[in-house]
């Protein structure tokens, strides 16, 4: 099959790679002349493990290939993927002007029976106005579908090939079986679905996640106050198989670029729609203040970050990433310098300095980043981070270790003579 990808982003780069190698010949389509011209080269402009082998695997074979022409990329295309972004407005909704626009460039070009599918995760009801702005531009007949995206960054390569489910949404049996055809080497559950239900079958999935993050976090305030410790609670209770021990991450609240996004959309469709008191809007708060509820207490804990040296290690949003998109060093790091604190960060492959941060310096090793330091926030668990030595670099000077997602052997911690600070625990 001719296959398009419009939007070369993580998704778009993950789905055109991996429908590429599935034997069909695909178009990655990207208005950023920058991105594209590097994609052509073979080079992936962020990091996500095995697919730039990937990529350049199906470039080499002719099975890919990249442009910023709508008229190259869309001419002979029989099924079109939008995958670009979908950011929060302001007001939480949904922008979907990047999805709007790329409707409006590809109408002219488009082939008969062409099918226009929507993988960027957006709220019912945007799928007919994008064929609609579509279908005042072309007289040619073509189809829609939702078809959304569940990968992971940091695996998405991997959940690309192995996922837990298809989930198409159409009405049409043609489209359905296009769409069934082109997944059908994965060995998948598809499920065939209402458009609308495949559109609030993402927001679901990632606002049940997110709504469990910020559930073991509010029980993890409560341990604080009472001396329990959350992960023996996780523990006991995992032991519930409707409940079970998988998914429990109590922290400094969500972050990267899909929960606070989809949630706060989530929330502002319910709004839109007359259900004004949701409980995802009350999520949204708490996952909000959250991190600066814990960075208070890590404060006052610590006898306060003015002058201090702090190491932040890890700035992207969670392991195997340079996403630092809604990543909790981009709120730790300028609140540290509110609070007067010098900062040396460090992170395996993200960069991370915002503008005008003269006090924060990036470091390219642990090591070196915690010379100095009087205090060690061990944000983001990279595998690298959590099985470093930190006896090697414990001083008079550097007392106390932050562990910001429960993810170090608190105990091994306290041998080298750190004041260990987790979640949910004393
Ligand atoms: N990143 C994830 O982990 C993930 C997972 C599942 C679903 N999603 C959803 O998938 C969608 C894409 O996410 P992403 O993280 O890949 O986004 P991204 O921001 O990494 O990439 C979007 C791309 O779209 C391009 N673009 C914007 N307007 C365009 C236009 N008019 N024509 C062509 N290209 C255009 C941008 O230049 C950019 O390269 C979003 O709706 C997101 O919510 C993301």
């Amino acid at each position: 099959m001719k296959i398009t990808v419009i939007g070369t982003g993580f998704v778009g780069v993950v789905s055109a790679a991996v429908y590429a190698s599935f034997g069909h010949q695909v178009i990655g389509l990207d208005i950023d002349e920058k991105k594209i011209q590097l994609l052509a080269k073979g080079q992936v402009p962020f990091y996500e493990p095995d697919l730039q082998d990937l990529l350049v695997e199906q470039q080499q074979k002719g099975q890919l290939r990249f442009t910023t022409s709508y008229r190259e990329a869309i001419k002979e295309a029989e099924i079109i993927i939008i995958a670009v972004g979908t950011p929060s407005a302001a007001d939480g909704t949904a922008d979907l002007r990047f999805v709007f626009a790329s409707a409006q460039s590809l109408a002219p070009y488009l082939k008969e029976n062409a099918i226009i599918v929507i993988k960027s995760t957006v709220p019912p009801g945007t799928l007919e106005k994008t064929l609609a702005i579509v279908k005042e531009k072309t007289n040619v007949h073509f189809y829609g579908a939702s078809l959304p995206e569940f990968l992971r960054e940091g695996s998405a390569v991997y959940d690309t090939l192995h996922p837990d489910r298809i989930v198409i949404g159409t009405e049409d049996d043609f489209v359905f079986d296009k769409l069934q055809k082109l997944h059908q080497t994965l060995n998948a559950p598809i499920i065939r679905c209402k458009i609308a239900s495949a559109q609030m079958a993402k927001y679901t999935a990632n606002s049940y996640l997110a709504t469990r993050i910020t559930f073991i976090n509010e029980i993890a305030n409560l341990c604080e106050r009472n001396g329990a410790d959350i992960q023996e609670v996780i523990q006991a209770i995992g032991y519930d198989k409707r409940i079970g021990q998988h998914y429990w991450y109590p922290g400094l609240g969500y972050g990267g670029s899909c929960f606070p996004k989809d949630v706060k959309e989530l929330a502002a469709y319910s709004r839109s729609i007359g259900e004004e008191g949701n409980l995802l809007n009350r999520v949204n708060e708490i996952n909000e203040n959250r991190i600066f509820r814990l960075l208070n207490k890590f404060m006052q804990e610590t006898g306060g970050f003015e002058n201090k040296t702090v190491a932040v290690l890890g700035l992207s949003f969670k392991p195997n990433t340079d996403d630092t998109r809604e990543a909790p060093a981009t709120k730790i790091i300028p609140f540290l310098s509110q609070h007067s604190a010098k900062i040396r960060s460090y992170d395996p492959v993200a960069k991370y300095i915002p503008s005008g941060a003269e006090v924060q310096t990036q470091f390219s090793s642990i090591q070196e980043t915690c010379e100095g330091a009087d205090i060690i926030m061990a944000v983001i668990e990279w595998p690298e981070i959590l099985h470093f030595d930190f006896s090697k670099v414990k001083t008079e000077k550097l007392q106390f270790f932050i562990d910001c997602r429960n993810q170090f052997n608190a105990v091994q911690i306290k041998n080298w003579q750190y004041h260990y600070l987790g979640i949910g625990k004393r």
